[in-house]
């Protein structure tokens, strides 16, 4: 199985996710960022790491999703300010979906990833400051080890 993990990653969050990822990965995958990532359709399984913006994955990854319709198994992964047990985080995990729709949709995993400080003091001052924000407190610290250990059970499960 030819294997590639693709990430999007500004502050480095959804970067460690995919280093995880790839060491689940047995020997012989590819690691890149999506500024640098191959054409999927050289691989049998592509996993895709974004984080979202507005409420939707990250535009670089919007772009790489559709880039994967009709090919290869895809395991998408993602970090948000969102609680992960949200309707933001499922709906924007629907939405990637949607984007990559033709490729076989293999599984998917998200968790917190903490919000740079900056940015969360800037959307809270908005009048429209919108509700995911509410939980992006509980994002302080995330991905953790936890989280990652998380993410390796659900990729053990998916590659056994
Ligand atoms: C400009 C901007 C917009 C964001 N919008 C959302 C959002 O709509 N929903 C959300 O849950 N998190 C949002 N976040 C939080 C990030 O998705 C989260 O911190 C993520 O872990 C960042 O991943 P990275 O470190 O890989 O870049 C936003 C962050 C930034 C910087």
């Amino acid at each position: 199985m030819k294997s590639l993990v693709v990430y999007s990653s500004q502050s480095g969050n959804t970067r460690k996710l995919a280093e995880a990822v790839y060491q689940s990965l047995p020997p012989g995958a590819s690691l890149s960022s999506v500024d640098e990532a191959p054409d999927p359709g050289d691989y049998d399984f592509v996993a895709l790491g974004f984080w979202l913006q507005a409420g939707q994955p990250d535009p670089k990854s919007q772009a790489y999703l559709k880039k994967l319709n009709g090919h290869a198994r895809v395991f998408l992964f993602a970090t948000h300010g969102a609680n992960p047990d949200s309707e933001h985080a499922r709906s924007a995990m629907t939405a990637a979906q949607a984007m990559a729709d033709g490729a076989t949709f293999a599984g998917s995993f998200d968790c917190y990833g903490e919000v740079n400080p900056k940015v969360l003091e800037k959307v809270r001052a908005r009048p429209d400051a919108p509700a995911w924000i509410a939980d992006a407190d509980k994002a302080v610290g995330h991905p953790d080890s936890a989280d990652i250990e998380h993410l390796k059970a659900a990729l053990g499960q998916l590659l056994a």
